[in-house]
């Protein structure tokens, strides 16, 4: 059987120092801010919001929150972005994701200061994450990161097998198990035989939104298995994309969902307008 990684527990311990840190630059008379942007009325974006605001208010970091209709103009989002990147009392912007049709995501992503960007979506904060000398991590992987971090599990010289290669997940996840000495494979739709490559791995991160799509058989014994996805199963349940009940008898370590990976995200983008605050007012 393998040991649940708690994320509530982990992001609670991360949470709580940047409460922590939230409160020392308040003593300093530096109020923290992050505005968050949500355009129409997709459901699970707005539980995600709600999640964020929620966040914000236990760590002390003052929330704003930008509810546009789904009929938003571009023009009008642009104008939107470009007065929060020159208020000064805002350090971090969030426009979450998806947008609905009609508006340019791209655009929108690098209309935002790098600055400001603690969602580290832009190509300059994306690029730094190439290099390793980010500002902001980029808040799923690096929430992942922390969690292997904190159950002791080094990524040094292991196989280490992401299933998803998108911007926000799986090509991120991949350098940041590189940074840390990790081998890194990364899978997609067209990775020949998938089921070879996976069970071989010992860090194995599955970021594809496909409920049940990770199976027994296509994990090795005693892997760490890492789901990011957020989907639901014919009964409407919110599952990942690990069958659980098979792959946690293989597995030495699961994070479950809920309660895995998704609490994680939250707290390192806390932590990413906390780093965006300090760098503003020229705190380290
Ligand atoms: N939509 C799903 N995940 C994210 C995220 O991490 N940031 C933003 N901005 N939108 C999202």
């Amino acid at each position: 059987m393998a040991k649940i990684i708690d994320g509530k527990k982990i992001s609670a311990a991360v949470r709580d120092g940047v409460k922590a840190e939230v409160e020392i630059l308040k003593q300093q008379g530096i109020n923290t801010c992050l505005a968050v942007i949500i355009v129409g009325d997709d459901p699970a974006s707005k539980i995600y919001v709600a999640n964020k605001e929620r966040a914000c208010e236990y760590t002390g970091i003052e929330s704003r929150k930008y509810a546009l209709p789904a009929d938003t103009k571009m023009e009008d989002l642009l104008a939107l972005i470009d007065e929060l990147n020159n208020d000064k009392t805002v350090n971090g912007i969030l426009c979450q994701l998806p947008l609905p049709k009609g508006l340019d995501e791209k655009r929108v992503i690098e209309a935002i200061s790098p600055q400001k960007d603690v969602d580290a979506f832009c190509h300059e904060n994306v690029g730094k994450i190439m290099t390793g000398e980010y500002d902001f991590l980029p808040c799923t992987p690096a929430g992942i990161m922390e969690m292997l971090a904190y159950e002791g599990i080094d990524p040094a010289g292991k196989n280490c097998v992401v299933i998803g290669r998108s911007n926000i997940v799986g090509k991120p996840m991949g350098m940041l198990l590189l940074h840390k000495n990790g081998t890194v494979t990364i899978c997609h739709s067209r990775t020949r035989d998938l089921k070879e490559v996976t069970k071989r791995a010992e860090i194995l991160v599955s970021a594809v939104g496909r409920a049940n799509f990770v199976t027994a058989d296509m994990v090795g014994e005693g892997a760490v298995v890492i789901d990011v996805g957020m989907n639901r199963d014919e009964q409407g349940k919110l599952c990942g994309d690990v069958a659980y009940d098979e792959v946690e008898k293989i597995a030495s370590a699961i994070t479950p969902v809920p309660g895995g990976v998704g609490p994680m995200t939250i707290a390192v983008l806390m932590k990413n307008t906390l780093t965006a605050a300090k760098r503003q007012n020229n705190l380290n």
